[in-house]
């Protein structure tokens, strides 16, 4: 079978390892792809030019396609590859507005009952600054549409929180973007990832797993993509999942069929603990990056199957199983990301490589692998206990070496404060 993956990050690093593993797959092709994917063949395609990428589906004659990055499916990639008749893993154009839209997401809430942050939306400025002069602090004021992940701002006074909004709105530092707000409830509790298979009739939630988003030790410092992730997330426990399935994720799967809306793929949880019960703080309509590298790995099923089944609509068949081992990812980073940071740096690996998850590097002058972007690679390891994937993975950095390179030092150590 010739596989089509859509995407050239660790994720897509991880998915495509764990497709490798099928022994039906002959060819992966990754669109771009990156130097460190040597499973695959890396296609100078853009994930975001969708005609390019439909052409190159039908010339290739790819029997499967993975679109594992929000734009493209939000941009309607699995319509365009449908149409062309490749069969594809990832919700259509429809359904990714879960994510593409906050104000989609939040009202679909509203309708169904769904726990949420409380919130409001505005399209007019002078409105949400007059809303402001009243709202509770700290205020959540997040942008509607995509942002790279930087669309949501805390603010912890009055000011800050207008000038969050005067930067979305007027300045537009996220284009359009920021011509809708959402201006929300501040929530606390531990945050946990849950990954969700679902072809709009069943829903398998797989392990769950827990991000650290800020840059720096003791989750401060900037927002990043995630600097590292572990799984399960001890702070979910068998009844709260319980309480997830029936207050959260069966009913968005319902009412995601109720508009109309039928959601397949993978859909992303972001939830919070909150005294109050479970809420969910965002939805994606993907594999989450960094969770993807720490969920995968313990997916003792294969995933190809899977999402064959989930594409055919027939997720009730599928096989899923997960083991009840712990992995940890510890992220290696150009050191200044998520601001500026020097790249072309060459990388040195270890031998064994299965758990070298590579997220941001190219080719030197020299044919060599060098560093190519803020999130340069993942170092996963999967152990029978939280401790020993955590104590391992850290051993394996130290195998790993390139200039300027920065991770941080305290990955799951909240986890583990939460085990006890
Ligand atoms: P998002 O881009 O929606 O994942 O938001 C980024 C981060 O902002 C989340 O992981 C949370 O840590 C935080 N966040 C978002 N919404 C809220 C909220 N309503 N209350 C508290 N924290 C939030
Ligand atoms: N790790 C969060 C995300 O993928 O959006």
């Amino acid at each position: 079978m010739k596989i089509m993956v859509v995407g050239g990050g660790g994720r897509e690093h991880a998915i495509i390892k764990k497709i490798s593993k099928n022994p039906k797959v002959t060819e992966i092709y990754a669109l771009p792809g990156n130097a460190g994917m040597t499973e695959a063949k890396c296609v100078a395609i853009g994930a975001k030019d969708i005609d390019a990428i439909t052409n190159f589906a039908v010339e290739n004659a790819i029997d499967f396609a993975v679109v594992a990055p929000d734009d493209p499916l939000v941009l309607g990639a699995v319509d365009a590859l449908e149409a062309n008749g490749i069969a594809c893993f990832g919700p259509n154009k429809d359904a990714a507005i879960i994510e593409g839209s906050k104000v989609f997401s939040k009202h679909l809430m509203k309708k169904y009952g769904i726990p949420t942050a409380a919130y409001e939306v505005f399209d007019d400025m002078e409105a949400a600054l007059a809303y402001l002069e009243n709202a509770p602090l700290p205020t959540v004021i997040k942008a509607d549409g995509l942002a790279l992940g930087k669309g949501v701002v805390i603010a912890e006074t009055k000011e800050a929180a207008k000038n969050a909004v005067h930067s979305m709105m007027e300045d537009k530092i996220f284009g359009e973007s920021g011509s809708h707000i959402v201006i929300e409830e501040f929530l606390t509790g531990p945050e946990v990832s849950v990954l969700a298979f679902t072809d709009g009739k069943t829903m398998i939630p797989m392990v769950s797993s827990m991000d650290h988003k800020r840059a720096l030790d003791g989750d401060q410092g900037l927002n990043t993509g995630g600097m590292g992730t572990v799984a399960p997330n001890p702070y979910y426990t068998e009844e709260i999942a319980k309480v997830c399935m029936d207050t959260i994720f069966l009913p968005t799967m319902a009412a995601m069929n109720q508009e109309g809306r039928t959601f397949k793929g993978c859909l992303y949880f972001g939830l919070m603990l909150t005294p109050d019960g479970p809420k969910v703080i965002e939805y994606n309509c993907r594999f989450g990056d960094p969770e993807t590298q720490v969920v995968l790995p313990l997916l003792e099923s294969d995933l190809l199957e899977i999402m064959q089944h989930i594409a055919k609509g027939t997720l009730a068949e599928a096989q899923v199983v997960f083991s009840k081992k712990s992995a940890c990812c510890v992220i290696m980073a150009s050191d200044g990301y998520p601001g500026k940071y020097e790249t072309g740096f060459p990388i040195t690996l270890p031998e064994n490589k299965d758990g070298i998850i590579i997220a941001g590097a190219k080719k030197g002058e020299n044919g060599e692998l060098v560093t190519g972007g803020g999130r340069v690679l993942g170092v996963v390891e999967v152990a029978d206990t939280l401790q020993e994937a955590i104590d391992r993975a850290y051993e394996t950095v130290k195998t790993v070496s390139f200039a300027n390179a920065y991770y941080r030092k305290d990955i799951g150590k909240r986890a583990l404060a939460a085990e006890v």
